[in-house]
């Protein structure tokens, strides 16, 4: 999940001396450093790669600013017919910073653990760059689906072909496996996520062979059954969707999640109990336990390091049992 490293005094660290957080994602040793730090620090099970979902906007030709404690923001939200033709499909060989931060990583792991590379679904991608910055609502780009649902498809399709490009330059880097961010799923209704999300997830789902693929649509608890027929192995779910209920709505996916983050703010044997309960209530099989979205930066990294520990100490018990 995004900003597992953030919590970290040693990311901090590197943060601050890079000055940027783009010349962290650009500089190929920096990103293995910090990609590598929780798996050293808090032994998980799994290294996802340090970069952004909106590198893809960027090798496009839409250029973002991240923003202290503000976040991303677009100098020039797409919004034109001119806007679109100033885009371009990104070629694999436009993020090959992303490939080379991969390639150290994986040296740096040396086996350890498996690596996970990720982009933006389309429509998330789609909501940044027409909204131009983060919002609630997204109504700017939701706006733009009512407005202009074709020109929407062309941009949705540029996006769809560049991350393509982009997810198989990770895969021949060395990502073990894939991860798909739908971040911005909630906010579209059943109808309007099959046409402008899913239809491109499908798409990118069925081009990308190679490896396993998680598919995280974070608030999109009515697209189950859909999100089931997807060509994925697992699918993220976020603490608002019902673990059961979701178990016979996807019944051959290994689903992962969906502990809320701010459960972490609780007491050391609170986080404890949450993490027993969750795997409880996934069962013994065809889970990833994790977060429901990304931790939140002023999580306590004792906290965390008890969650983990408890999911491993926990799930080990119960397999011996
Ligand atoms: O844990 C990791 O560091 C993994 C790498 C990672 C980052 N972003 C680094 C990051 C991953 C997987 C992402 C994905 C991402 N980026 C998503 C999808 C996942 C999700 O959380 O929904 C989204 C929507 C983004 C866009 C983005 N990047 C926003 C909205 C922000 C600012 C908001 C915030 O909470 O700060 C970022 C910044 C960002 N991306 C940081 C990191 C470590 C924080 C930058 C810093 O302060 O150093």
């Amino acid at each position: 999940m995004r900003q597992a490293g953030r919590i970290l005094p040693e990311y901090r660290k590197v943060r601050e001396k890079a000055k940027d957080f783009k010349v962290m994602v650009k500089t190929p040793e920096l990103a293995a450093e910090v990609t590598i730090q929780p798996v050293d620090i808090l032994q998980v099970d799994a290294a996802i790669i340090f970069s952004d979902i909106l590198v893809i906007p960027e090798a496009m030709g839409c250029n973002y600013l991240m923003e202290e404690n503000k976040g991303p923001v677009f100098p020039k939200r797409i919004e034109t017919e001119s806007d679109l033709a100033s885009l371009h499909v990104a070629a694999t060989e436009e993020l090959d910073y992303v490939y080379q931060a991969i390639k150290l990583t994986r040296n740096g792991l040396n086996g350890r653990v498996p690596l996970i590379g990720f982009a933006g679904a389309p429509w998330t991608i789609f909501s940044y760059m027409t909204e131009g910055k983060g919002s609630k609502t997204f109504s700017a780009a939701k706006k733009m689906l009512y407005l202009q649902p074709e020109f929407s498809h062309r941009l949705l399709d540029m996006i769809t072909d560049s991350t393509i490009n982009y997810l198989r330059g990770q895969i021949k880097a060395g990502a073990d496996i894939i991860q798909i961010f739908d971040s911005w799923a909630g906010v579209l209704g059943p109808e309007q996520y099959g046409e402008f999300s899913l239809k491109y997830i499908r798409k990118i789902c069925d081009a990308i062979q190679d490896v396993p693929k998680i598919v995280f649509p974070k608030g999109a608890f009515f697209a189950r059954t859909e999100l089931e027929q997807l060509n994925c192995q697992v699918v993220g779910l976020d603490w608002n969707v019902g673990i059961a209920e979701s178990r016979v709505l996807m019944p051959s996916k290994v689903l992962q999640g969906n502990l809320d983050p701010c459960a972490l703010y609780g007491s050391l044997s609170a986080v404890k109990g949450e993490a027993r309960k969750m795997i409880d209530a996934f069962g013994p099989t065809k889970h990833i336990a994790n977060l429901g979205h990304g931790l939140y930066p002023d999580t306590e990294v004792d906290k965390v390091k008890c969650f983990i520990d408890t999911v491993k100490e926990y799930s080990a018990s119960k397999r011996s049992s």
